[in-house]
């Protein structure tokens, strides 16, 4: 059987190699929900306006649903001609109540009705990402009390740098999500508009009412111009970016903790039933999860790529090519839903190992920092106690000691300056406690940030 998108004009019928190269049906078969309530909701715009009958919408509605639950069954033929779900889902509406089925299609395309059911699907999904985001805060934040008296070593260029607390690790994190729930957020604004009534390309000449559908469907409202909507791919582009974003940080966290959880830095030991082990090596527990993770955030980017490749070269409006958005969409979503489901998990069952990580926290001067700004409130200038304190690094580092353990004559031939009272400023517990600044790792300071996640998070 054909199509029933080709009218009386064709003369022939479709090429089996063309039906099998342009279906979608393979993938967007997944949209059959929001297509339903979709169809539904115009088709009860159709009857508020006078278009069908209080019958025929009747009809159309209870066959829908028919249809729903049996899609839901896995009770539904896939016919390669019918190209996708929006198709087979109105053929099988026409098999079964005929002329009144014929008439859903009016003032629709397919062209608004594929943009309306992937906004409706990628809504709840955004909803979806934003609830597991805000539960991999709350794994961090759960870290957070019970992690407060370790120290770690901030680091930049993976060298060593300055001491910071547990917990203001866990803290960038959750800043890092909650900047990606925004960007979820802003995304659904402009996601949540909708295109139903535009029509092809046009709009329609039957007197529709498309608030009423934008209503029904918990839209916030419609989009305003038929050609700008029929070639709208932007919330879809969208979505990947952000998405793309999330990856990212899953990606360099992932990178991070299996840097940790290697016997050179020992900082972390993750719960063995997310790790895997070697076919070989009796004594290998990998970190596979994670690896993963960074992995799989290549393909969440590359599909960002092949959306922006889709359709940078595509007139005004809507264009065959649009179909092939949906499978990078897809995986998008999917991936990095996977990826949370296994991080939350992950962050909160892993301990710190605290022993090897106290055993080395004193090599690296975290405290040289600390030193020179001790020097700066002594009046000395900026770059003059920054080389002295090189200087006095450099002493520690031939004698072999950290900077607490160097005499205080020896600090003054390069600073002299110093006197006793330095001791208290010494040794990367000091080091920490010496911090003021607003956003640092002064511990009141993560303390007020951990009150303010507790609250926001609750
Ligand atoms: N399967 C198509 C898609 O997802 C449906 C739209 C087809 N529209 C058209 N004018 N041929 O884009």
């Amino acid at each position: 059987m054909d199509s029933p998108s080709r009218s009386g004009v064709f003369q022939s019928s479709t090429d089996a190699r063309l039906e099998a190269f342009a279906e979608s049906i393979s993938f967007d078969k997944r949209l059959y929900r929001q297509d339903i309530r979709g169809s539904i909701a115009h088709a009860e715009m159709l009857q508020n306006v006078g278009l069908i009958s209080g019958n025929d919408f009747t009809k159309i509605r209870d066959t829908l649903r028919q249809i729903e639950t049996e899609i839901e069954a896995g009770d539904f033929p896939i016919r390669l001609e019918l190209e996708d779900i929006h198709m087979h889902i109105e053929s099988v509406l026409i098999d079964r109540i005929g002329d009144v089925g014929r008439k859903l299609h009016t003032a629709r395309s397919r062209n608004d009705q594929v943009s309306t059911d992937a906004r409706m699907w990628i809504r709840e999904q955004l909803d979806h990402v934003s609830a597991l985001l805000e539960e991999l805060q709350k794994a961090f934040l759960g870290r957070c009390e019970g992690d407060f008296d370790v120290i770690l070593p901030a680091y930049t260029h993976l060298q060593r740098a300055q001491p910071v607390l547990a917990p203001h690790y866990w803290l960038a994190y959750i800043e890092k999500f909650q900047r990606d729930r925004d960007r979820l957020a802003d995304c659904r604004r402009r996601v949540n508009e909708c295109p139903l009534g535009v029509a092809a390309v046009a709009g329609t000449t039957l007197p529709i009412d498309r608030q009423q559908t934008a209503k029904a469907l918990d839209f916030a409202g419609v989009t305003a111009n038929s050609l700008d909507t029929s070639s709208d791919r932007d919330f879809i582009i969208e979505s990947a970016f952000v998405l793309s974003m999330i990856a990212s940080h899953l990606s360099g966290w992932a990178e991070e903790w299996i840097l940790w959880s290697t016997v050179e830095f020992g900082f972390i030991k993750m719960p063995h039933q997310f790790c895997t082990g070697s076919s070989i090596m009796p004594q290998k527990v990998n970190p596979d999860t994670l690896e993963l993770t960074r992995g799989k955030s290549a393909r969440v980017m590359g599909n960002l790529q092949t959306l922006m490749l889709l359709v940078k070269n595509l007139p005004l409006a809507y264009n065959r090519d649009l179909q092939e958005d949906k499978p990078p969409l897809f995986d998008s979503f999917d991936t990095v839903t996977a990826m949370l489901e296994l991080a939350v998990p992950i962050v909160a069952g892993s301990e710190l190992q605290r022993q090897r990580i106290a055993s080395r926290i004193e090599e690296g001067y975290l405290d040289a920092t600390t030193l020179m700004e001790w020097l700066i409130k002594k009046g000395i200038p900026q770059r003059t106690a920054h080389h002295a304190v090189g200087a006095i690094v450099g002493a520690a580092m031939d004698k072999g000691v950290p900077l607490a353990e160097l005499t205080v004559s020896e600090m003054q031939q390069h600073a002299p300056e110093v006197d006793e009272s330095i001791l208290e400023s010494l040794g990367t517990q000091n080091a920490v406690s010496a911090f003021v600044s607003y956003g640092s790792t002064a511990p009141d300071e993560v303390r007020q940030q951990i009150k303010r996640w507790q609250q926001r998070l609750a």
